[in-house]
């Protein structure tokens, strides 16, 4: 397969554990992206930045209550430092406070030649890093993790896996579960019979504008059973209209 030469997407994160990260980078898909040059990581230890002799990166937070906050001197140490001043690319803070995932921001973030992340620890970081460093906030749901670090590699995983070339399969993204809107069809492989559980006959068939209608209307099917409420937005034909009516009437055969 041949590659079109183009400069990696480069992400800088800042953590107070880099070495969390380096099993998952160094395996999976993502470690192909970084060999052939799709993404390239670099990781940055907040606490290189602490200047005190014991590199505190944490205190105490003012009025009492709550637990340790991230000082805002490091951070800000570290992001200038490596990043420069202005910042060359958004700066975003996985916090469970910001705007919440998904694939539409995942294909918004992937179209930057550069991403900075900051994993945020303990209960929070000092609110003049929000107020006066970063430039967005990202959430992964709606659930508190114990730090950004899996957030981040989330984000990273979702955005790289969009980058041409990241997967071996040219239009492998295309079809995804929410990236046109709607939930994927389902897939099968050989055997065409397992313990006497069959594949759909239209995927054996070969005809493939039937398989490509099973596809979407599958999808379509998934989609009002399991996320109805992503129908709303999700991109529709009038072909995909009318299956969708007759769905509603309970006029078509869900069965497959
Ligand atoms: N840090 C802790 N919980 C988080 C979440 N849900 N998303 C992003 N960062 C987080």
């Amino acid at each position: 397969m041949k590659w079109l030469l183009v400069n990696a997407m480069r992400f800088d994160v800042f953590t107070l554990l880099p070495e969390v990260f380096s099993p998952y980078l160094d395996s999976s898909i993502l470690q192909r992206a970084r060999q052939r040059g799709i993404i390239e990581v670099f990781l940055h230890n907040i606490r290189d930045w602490a200047t005190d002799r014991h590199h505190v990166t944490d205190d105490y937070s003012f009025g009492g209550g709550g637990g340790m906050v991230m000082k805002p001197e490091p951070i800000f140490a570290a992001v200038e430092s490596v990043l420069g001043v202005p910042l060359p690319c958004p700066l975003i803070l996985l916090t469970p406070q910001g705007r919440v995932f998904n694939q539409r921001v995942a294909q918004e973030l992937s179209a930057f030649p550069r991403l900075a992340l900051i994993c945020g620890r303990y209960e929070g970081v000092d609110e003049r890093v929000r107020q006066h460093l970063v430039t967005d906030e990202i959430s992964i749901g709606d659930y508190v993790l114990t730090g950004g670090e899996l957030p981040a590699m989330i984000v990273m995983d979702a955005v790289a896996r969009l980058l041409p070339g990241a997967l071996n399969d040219p239009e492998g993204a295309a079809d995804d579960s929410h990236a046109s809107g709607l939930l994927e069809y389902p897939h099968y492989t050989r055997p065409a019979v397992f313990r006497q559980w069959e594949v759909p006959e239209v995927l054996l068939s070969g005809n493939h504008a039937q398989i490509n209608r099973w596809r979407r209307e599958q999808s379509l099917l998934r989609t009002y059973q399991r996320r109805p409420d992503l129908l709303a937005s999700a991109d529709l034909s009038e072909e995909d209209r009318a299956f969708l009516e007759k769905l509603i009437k309970g006029q078509t055969d869900t069965q497959g």
